[in-house]
């Protein structure tokens, strides 16, 4: 007799897409069946008619999030109940090591924060503000506790986040002896602010100055920079929220170099376009990079097709409606990011598969095998194999409905998706075995999740197809 086995659907592995049975002993998925493990099992789901795949991994949350001034919405509890909603079933969120403090501090504090509230499995990538010797010579200890990618902001010094071009090169090479991989928040902070002091200057001050002050340029450039450093140091990089399709192309020629570049995208990048900061609640869609045209989104689907972006994150921050219109009188005083974490699996159902844009196989690998595979998280997560954990999704490709901030997850007051007609909604999510949303209910509690020591990151570079 096994656990649980979710019958009849359309189940997309590394291998192909066939119609089978999944079945599940424990936390672990025994293998893929014909039926005859139906009649013994504890729990059936039904799945025909529907589509069954590897449970998400996003690999860029931010929950209980402080910034410029707000905090946000979800914290660990409610995020990753989202998440599952979603069909998420493992984030990774970030650390921060404060200026003047180390590297374990802030991952141990941030483990207190998270270890008892996460309702998903979870990962860690650490912020790194301050790179002097103390923090190099800690970077060991890091990867010993399982955190084995970084992250470096190459803005917001108004926020103590960012590192200079020396010390981002100088922990680069730390780290890529280490066989970390160091990601960046790539857009040019002297082009910025300069630009952004001058339309305060000149009184524009309205939410679209934000992205008007964030030229292509501003990203392009800060992206290549960091790729050079990346080769300079024999490290792999990983551009966190790429928006510009240039910046796709940056990627494929720095591997054309044999640099290890990887780079994510966004739901919201994909789904939304400039056009949103022309809209009375332009505030909504503040974010950085900020949105991009229409040119940039056909790159990025691309992009995620030939594998030169490994796949989609949400960077959910969810600052709420409410939040942002408050300080919406100036554009550099709105909260940076978007709620997106329950939406990120529908969003790119219809967007990518119903529309033709991506097959079965390719919303799985850019969902949940490609990040989980590059972030040391495979072969646990990312992939409905036999051994894997029983992390698994299924959606309904037919049933199709408008996103409503009232329906999802949370107080948040706004979707940057409100009015999209979506559908491969999840009917369930499985995490470990478990169920743990059906039906829009999240039956998983706080604490369920885990945290995940990861190991080294897979920076082996995709052959392009
Ligand atoms: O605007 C954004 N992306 N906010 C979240 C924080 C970050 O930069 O990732
Ligand atoms: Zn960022």
């Amino acid at each position: 007799m096994v656990d649980l086995v979710v019958a009849g659907g359309t189940v997309v592995t590394p291998t192909g897409v066939e119609r089978a049975d999944v079945v599940v002993d424990g936390e672990r998925i025994v293998g893929l069946d014909a039926g005859r493990e139906r009649a013994g099992a504890r729990r059936v789901i039904d799945a025909d008619g529907r589509i069954v795949l590897p449970g998400g991994v996003d690999v860029h949350t931010h929950f209980l999030i402080g910034f410029m001034g707000q905090r946000s919405v979800y914290d660990f509890t409610s995020g990753t109940q989202a998440a599952l909603r979603g069909g998420t079933t493992t984030v990774v969120d970030f650390a921060l090591q404060r200026r003047g403090r180390g590297l374990m501090d802030g991952l141990k504090h941030r483990r207190v924060q998270a270890d008892r509230r996460v309702a998903t499995d979870y990962g860690l990538h650490l912020i790194v503000t301050d790179v002097n010797a103390a923090t190099l010579a800690e970077l060991p200890r890091v990867v010993e506790a399982g955190v084995t990618s970084i992250k470096c902001y190459m803005v917001y010094e108004q926020e103590q986040l960012r590192v200079s071009d020396g010390a981002l090169l100088d922990l680069m090479a730390a780290a890529g002896r280490l066989g970390m991989i160091v990601g960046v928040h790539a857009e040019n902070a002297d082009v910025i602010d300069r630009r952004a002091a001058a339309a305060l200057a000149a009184g524009e001050v309205a939410p679209r100055h934000h992205a008007a002050t964030r030229p292509p340029v501003s990203e392009a450039e800060a992206i290549s920079r960091a790729l050079l450093f990346a080769e300079d140091a024999g490290c792999a990089a990983y551009v966190f929220h790429l928006a510009l399709g240039a910046g796709v192309d940056a990627i494929a020629r720095a591997r054309a170099r044999g640099v290890r570049a990887f780079a994510e995208t966004c739901t919201h990048y994909l789904a939304l376009d400039r056009s949103a900061y022309e809209r009375p609640d332009a505030s909504l869609y503040v974010m950085s990079p900020p949105l991009r045209t229409a040119d940039d989104q056909r790159l990025l689907w691309a992009g995620l097709r030939d594998a030169t972006l490994a796949g989609v994150a949400s960077d959910d921050a969810s600052y709420s409606a409410a939040m942002k219109r408050s300080v919406d009188a100036s554009f550099d005083k709105i909260p940076n990011g978007v709620p997106g974490v329950e939406h990120r699996l529908p969003v790119l159902y219809t967007l990518g598969v119903a529309q033709g844009r991506l097959s079965l196989a390719d919303l799985a690998e850019v969902f949940s095998t490609r990040p989980a595979s590059l972030f040391g998280l495979a072969p646990r997560k990312g992939a409905i194999v036999a051994g894997a954990d029983a992390d698994l999704v299924v959606i309904d490709p037919q049933a199709s409905r408008p996103v409503r901030a009232d329906d999802q997850f949370g107080p948040l007051g706004y979707s940057p998706y409100e009015g999209m007609e979506l559908s491969g909604w999840p009917v369930a999510t499985v995490r470990r075995g478990a169920v743990c949303a059906e039906a829009g209910t999240v039956t998983a509690a706080e604490g369920d999740g885990r945290f995940l020591e990861r190991t080294l990151p897979d920076t082996t570079l995709p052959a392009r197809h």
